[in-house]
């Protein structure tokens, strides 16, 4: 771990969440001032396991979109769940209803749905199984079946195709992360052709035709690893913006360079040290996550044996360029 000066702001933020024991669990697309003052940053899959190991604590702030918050609501249920900005949406998990996953089985009866974690509580109801992109492919291997329907991710959905045989029917053949979606082939070819000593890593939200020119492709705790343990210099990366400044600052005598610099999900930056702030000093009843109760067994089921599962993706070697 990198030491750390920290401002007035982010002391009396590390004041209040000790004096009234709050676990504070960051995904890694916070902006950096709010990694610091969190106990865990990490991805999904990571920070669905530190959810369940909350003994001790008062109450949970979660700092990421609303759909990570619930499953820390359904993974510690004695405990209070905040979110520092309410609003913080993701829109891919938007794209899935429930509805639609009714309607899926119906055409393809007896095989299991498998839902990303990017879900609404509704949708993860009708599901056989979840995963996050650090599990998808074991989790979908795990089933031991030859089909599955998988949702709503479609780019993710061809990055379990690609590394399993099992048939992969999407849910939703429109489903896109806004903010990965954008990356291209292109863009990443003319990068590795800039900086040809260094390893190009994708997260499996990016299109296929991205993830195929990638080096690697993994969740974003597998490019933390990566990049922490690979021999080399220069990393060019496919993700959001605040990985890629995490990344840098977690490894300072590495050059980390983001494919595309405008890739920033505004949902996840919704949430500030203010907001956080807030939280901490008021805990607003409208700042507090919940799942309707009737929800609850279910996914939490399914979560529990998600975080059963591996979870570190298939073995892709990275070869040291420089
Ligand atoms: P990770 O599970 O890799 O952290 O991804 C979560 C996410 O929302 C990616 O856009
Ligand atoms: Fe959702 Fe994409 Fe933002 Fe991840 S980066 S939270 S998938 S909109």
């Amino acid at each position: 771990m990198v030491s750390q000066d920290f401002n007035e702001l982010q002391k009396r933020i590390l004041e209040l969440k000790h004096e009234k024991k709050v676990l504070i669990l960051a995904h890694n697309y916070q902006t950096i001032d709010i990694q610091e003052i969190a106990d865990f940053v990490g991805d999904s899959l990571q920070l669905a396991r530190k959810s369940a190991e909350s003994n001790g604590y008062n109450s949970i702030l979660f700092a990421g979109v609303r759909f990570m918050a619930e499953m820390a609501a359904v993974l510690s249920p004695k405990l209070p769940v905040y979110i520092p900005d309410p609003r913080a949406l993701c829109p891919l998990a938007a794209c899935l209803d429930a509805e639609r996953i009714r309607e899926k089985k119906k055409e393809y009866p007896g095989v299991p749905v498998v839902v990303y974690v990017n879900t609404t509580a509704e949708a993860k109801s009708e599901a056989d199984m979840i995963c996050t992109s650090g599990s998808a492919v074991e989790v979908v291997e795990s089933l031991g079946v030859d089909t599955v329907l998988f949702g709503p991710d479609a780019n993710l959905a061809d990055y379990v195709r690609k590394h399993t045989s099992v048939k992969v029917i999407d849910l939703n053949e429109e489903g896109h992360c806004y903010v990965h979606n954008k990356f291209d082939r292109e863009m990443f070819l003319d990068m590795k052709a800039k900086y040809p000593d260094s390893v190009a890593i994708a997260h499996p939200e990016c299109p296929i035709e991205v993830q195929d020119v990638a080096d690697m492709v993994g969740s974003t705790g597998m490019m933390a690893k990566t990049v922490a343990e690979s021999d080399a210099k220069v990393f060019l990366i496919a993700t959001e913006m605040g990985m890629v400044q995490q990344l840098q600052k977690q490894n300072p005598d590495k050059t980390i360079i983001p494919i595309y610099d405008a890739a920033v999900c505004r949902q996840m930056k919704k949430h500030t040290l203010e907001k956080i702030l807030n939280v901490l000093e008021n805990f607003p009843e409208e700042n507090r996550v919940t799942v309707p109760d009737i929800y609850i067994p279910h996914i939490r089921e399914i979560l529990e044996k998600m975080n059963k599962v591996r979870g570190q993706g298939p073995p892709v070697p990275v070869e040291a360029h420089s």
